[in-house]
């Protein structure tokens, strides 16, 4: 596969970054996956603005990120993933310098690396629904900001494996913040609701998009803290994000919310989500 490094694209074997590498010691750096629907890259601009938002708020010394739509657009004609469903993977770091917390010099490079595969969507789960686990949310205050640092999202992610489920959902204070790489809608009473925008949860692109479809499709929305007394009630909850798209979840293992079905309203925004991101063409 043809990746891109800092300007170039290479063989991905030979991608090589120096283990001086911030990201590689600090994880100081940020990442983006954009989803592209045959050729289609969804959302791009929203991805890219997250970034530069992430970079200023790192103190990046460059923070506009905009070149990397055509980075993208490049990798997946040039990987021939054009006629499919792929992601594109994006990272930058503040670079590399001699290891000390201090940041480096301000004209060190950032490191730039991109690269793009072939997706295979989640249909089975997205059909008939996951099962999720609680778990406590042990993350940093920014979790508004995408960075590489996702230890505790891969540790609550295994623990999600290892208990026979698909995501884990974190808890805070009682309260529900968002899944290991989603985020998450309840239903109550036929209307949609999901913890709102703070630094507790990352703004999620497809969060804005199901919010966006909720109106168009006139479903009542609302963006409000869920409690994990309130999400025993719900009447579906759903996760969504740039991999599980819009999908429903049928249990909480480890507490006591149970659904044998996937509700109406999950339905419809998936729905319209496939229609959003344009038509499949025959045979896919
Ligand atoms: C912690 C977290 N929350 C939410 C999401 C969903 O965000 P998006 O819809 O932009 O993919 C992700 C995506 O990876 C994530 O890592």
């Amino acid at each position: 596969m043809i990746a891109y490094l800092n300007g170039r694209y290479l063989d991905k074997d030979e991608v090589s970054v120096s283990p001086d590498d911030r990201g590689f010691l600090f994880a100081d750096g940020l990442y983006e996956v954009i989803r592209s629907y045959e050729g289609r890259l969804f959302e791009t601009m929203a991805h890219l603005d997250r970034m530069s938002y992430g970079a200023r708020a790192l103190r990046f010394q460059r923070t506009d990120f905009g070149f990397l739509g055509a980075v993208a657009e490049t990798l997946i004609a040039r990987n021939g993933l054009a006629g499919g469903d792929a992601t594109v993977y994006l990272q930058v770091t503040r670079g590399a310098a001699p290891r000390t917390h201090r940041f480096p010099p301000r004209e060190t490079p950032l490191t730039v690396f991109a690269s793009a595969r072939f997706f295979t969507p989640h249909a089975a789960e997205m059909e008939h629904g996951v099962d999720v686990i609680l778990v406590p949310d042990l993350r940093w205050a920014r979790c508004d900001l995408k960075t590489i640092g996702l230890l505790p999202n891969v540790l609550a992610h295994q623990e999600a494996m290892d208990a026979g489920a698909s995501e884990a959902l974190f808890e805070r204070g009682g309260v529900l913040t968002e899944g290991t790489h989603s985020n998450v809608f309840a239903v109550f009473g036929g209307e949609a609701v999901t913890p709102p925008r703070t630094n507790a949860i990352l703004g999620g692109i497809t969060r804005s998009v199901v919010l966006d479809l909720c109106r168009e499709l006139e479903i009542p929305v609302r963006e409000e803290a869920i409690t994990v007394e309130q999400a025993r009630r719900a009447e579906e909850i759903m996760i969504v994000g740039t991999t599980v798209e819009v999908t429903p979840v049928l249990r909480i293992l480890n507490d006591s919310f149970r659904r044998t079905e996937p509700g109406p309203v999950v339905r419809r925004l998936q729905a319209a989500l496939r229609e959003r991101v344009g038509p499949r063409s025959a045979g896919s």
